[in-house]
């Protein structure tokens, strides 16, 4: 288990660098596997993630090799086979290899996927997705086996714009026969960068981006080469901090489009940003008006922001109204944020944010990879030493945290206990 140790109040000035998309990459590890050949991807996130993919894809006969950020992926000895309940449940993307496995060889042997405990997390509009494509989808225990003599495309029409689904039915509709169309499709960035890595490999997407994708099956497809694209949550986590703590704290490598919901809302505080290409630059404020935020799907205010922008909350002048509707357990953080001052009533998914608060160090939990890294804000600016246990939470998602913040002046450090 890891703990990481923070002694709070120091401010930070200097660069952040902003690394690859999470949520992009544990898709496009997996789809590497669709092309036999030599696949390279670059702008890839020093992540746990990251680590627990390749164990997957090693199973199945990849070759994964990784120098600093790039991934060259050989899938030409790849053959299909059972993933384990232990790989499958150390990661949510595990799910991914559903819809690759059905679309490459029409079968499928993947047990429960794992990550954050932040709601029920079915996976129903998936499955429905593989049976409307002509798939066979049998539940033994915790195992999933889908089959399919063929697949067919089909029209399939999402109850609710899941990031997952999209993904997964877009990856097994590509060696469907025929067109396959996504209506209410999710429209997040990392979409877009999934799809356009599978086009370069000869798959015909289009739409990805917007409510309706539509995938015309295709034979084969061919190696190719993709960029991750910077990570939006990363970038916005960094740019709260900046909000909190910053003394000219700069955030570099963004797409400014991207986080336009979080920058949106920071205007509406009344925080000062400095935005010049890809990089923004953010100091802490003075008078933080208190606001209202509500999670959504992109372009919305996205919920993996909710739990660091509630601690900015605690810092604003009056009340601040938040609520979750993605996840239903978001808010588990909210007892550790009590333990350090916070003023917090929370029912259900709703929370009321009582500001401003000083809050102090604490010996706390990390209950989740974003409520970690909400822990991680407060710490920075809480009064002495705050611990963090169960840190290992953070860092399936924030490549390298403990340089990039000890870089810019904060007194971090990570021990194994
Ligand atoms: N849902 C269903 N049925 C499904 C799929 C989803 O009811 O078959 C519901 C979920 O229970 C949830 C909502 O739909 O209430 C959204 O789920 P979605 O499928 O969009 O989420 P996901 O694909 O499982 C990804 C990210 C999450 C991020 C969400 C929303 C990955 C590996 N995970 O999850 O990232 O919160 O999209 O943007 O890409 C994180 O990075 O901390 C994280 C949790």
């Amino acid at each position: 288990m890891k703990r990481i140790i923070i002694e709070g109040q120091h401010p930070l000035s200097g660069t952040i660098e902003i690394g690859g998309a999470k949520n992009s990459v544990v898709a496009l590890m997996p789809a590497c596997l669709l092309a036999d050949g030599v696949v390279k991807l670059t702008n890839v996130p020093n992540i746990s993630d990251k680590d627990a993919l390749t164990q997957i894809m090693y199973l199945l006969g990849a070759k994964v090799t990784n120098k600093g950020n790039e991934l060259e992926v050989d899938s030409s000895n790849v053959k299909n086979c059972e993933i384990p309940d232990e790989l499958s449940r150390k990661l949510r993307a595990s799910y991914y290899f559903m819809g690759i496995l059905l679309g490459k060889y029409k079968h499928a042997e993947v047990y429960l996927p794992g990550g954050c405990n932040i709601g029920t997390r079915p996976i129903n509009l998936h499955l429905k997705g593989f049976e409307s494509l002509g798939a066979t989808v049998v539940r033994e225990g915790d195992k999933y086996i889908l089959d399919a003599k063929e697949l067919k495309g089909a029209p399939i029409n999402l109850e609710f714009a899941s990031v997952g689904a999209t993904i997964n039915i877009m990856f097994a509709a590509i060696y469907a026969e025929g067109t396959t169309t996504i209506s209410n499709a999710a429209r997040e960035t990392e979409i877009v960068n999934i799809a356009d890595f599978l086009n370069r490999m000869g798959a015909k997407i289009t739409g990805a981006g917007t409510k309706t994708i539509i995938i015309e099956g295709v034979k084969k497809l061919h190696p190719a080469d993709i960029e991750v694209i910077p990570d939006r949550i990363e970038a916005g986590t960094y740019i709260i901090i900046g909000s909190l703590i910053g003394d000219n704290l700069t955030v570099k490598g963004i797409v400014p489009e991207h986080i336009k919901a979080l920058l949106d809302k920071l205007t509406e505080m009344n925080i000062k940003y400095e935005l010049k290409g890809n990089e923004i630059t953010v100091s802490k404020s003075e008078h933080i008006t208190p606001v209202n935020v509500k999670t959504l799907v992109y372009p919305g205010f996205p919920t993996d922001l909710g739990q660091p922008i509630q601690v900015l909350l605690t810092q604003a002048d009056g009340i601040s109204y938040f609520d979750e509707t993605i996840w239903e357990k978001r808010l588990q953080h909210v007892p550790q944020l009590l333990k350090m001052g916070a003023n917090i009533k929370c029912m259900d998914s709703h929370a009321e944010i009582m500001g401003p608060t000083k809050l102090k160090g604490a010996k706390l939990t990390a209950t989740d990879l974003r409520g970690g890294a909400a822990l991680v804000l407060a710490s920075l600016i809480a009064e002495g030493t705050t611990i963090i246990d169960d840190a290992d939470h953070i860092l399936r998602g924030y490549e390298r945290i403990i340089q990039k913040l000890s870089k810019v002046g904060a007194k971090i450090r990570i021990e194994e206990i």
